[in-house]
């Protein structure tokens, strides 16, 4: 049995998993692996190639020409590399982020990515955020999470996310954005995002970003005994 422990960290895009499991990796000295990203450099060769991502069979078969690294900067933070080029800024752009998510709906995209997540997690412990890693990608992790907060609340953390950035984005647009990822994730075929059974549920609605590091390091501690 490997004695790495494994958290695994799912819920709706926007509820602060990617803070949260980095702040908390950093804490516990566990690598943060940030699975979204993953899917996201998938989203963005597709759009960089002009493919329709709603053509299923063009984005499988763009599969094979892609070399995708995870690398770790000496900042501690997650880089992503696509043929050899970083592209850990232009994942972010709110096109791929569309692209993503329909991408990510694809079984074979799920596989092809599969094995990469499970041997990061046989190397190190890690804590991995994403949709399906309780229920799909670590079944048998030591911590499941499930981290959520309202659609509100979540378009307008990231409304002043994006004023902060410079780059300001109407609420009206935003929610509807998260409300669109939220159905494409949770009604895909594929690993739809879902509770898994055994994960304990942290709903942040109406924590601050300190009262949510503390309950999922104390969720954390409680299950580790760390
Ligand atoms: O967490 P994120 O917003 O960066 O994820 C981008 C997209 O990737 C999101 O729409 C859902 C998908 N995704 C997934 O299907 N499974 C994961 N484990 C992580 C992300």
């Amino acid at each position: 049995m490997s004695e790495n422990i494994r958290v695994a960290i799912d819920g709706p895009s926007g509820a602060g998993k990617s803070t949260l499991a980095r702040s908390v990796a950093a804490r516990l000295n566990f690598l943060y692996v940030d699975t979204g990203a993953i899917y996201r450099t998938i989203g963005y060769a597709v759009w960089r190639k002009g493919i329709d991502p709603r053509d299923r069979s063009a984005v499988v078969a763009v599969l094979p020409d892609l070399e995708i690294c995870l690398t770790y900067g000496t900042d501690g933070l997650q880089h992503m590399e696509l043929n050899g080029m970083d592209v850990t800024a232009e994942i972010r752009l709110p096109e791929v982020s569309r692209y993503a998510s329909l991408v990510s709906a694809y079984p074979e995209v799920r596989a092809y990515l599969l094995e990469m997540q499970r041997q990061l997690a046989r190397e190190n412990s890690v804590v991995m955020d994403g949709r399906d890693i309780g229920t799909v990608v670590l079944p048998d992790a030591e911590v499941k999470v499930f981290l959520t907060a309202s659609a509100e609340e979540r378009a307008r953390r990231r409304m002043l996310e994006l004023e902060e950035r410079g780059t300001p984005e109407p609420y009206a647009a935003i929610l509807r954005a998260i409300q669109e990822r939220d159905w494409n994730d949770t009604h895909r075929d594929a690993a739809p995002l879902r509770q898994a059974e055994d994960a304990v549920l942290l709903d942040t609605t109406a924590l601050d970003f300190v009262q949510s590091e503390d309950a999922l390091l104390h969720i954390i501690r409680e299950r580790t005994g760390l």
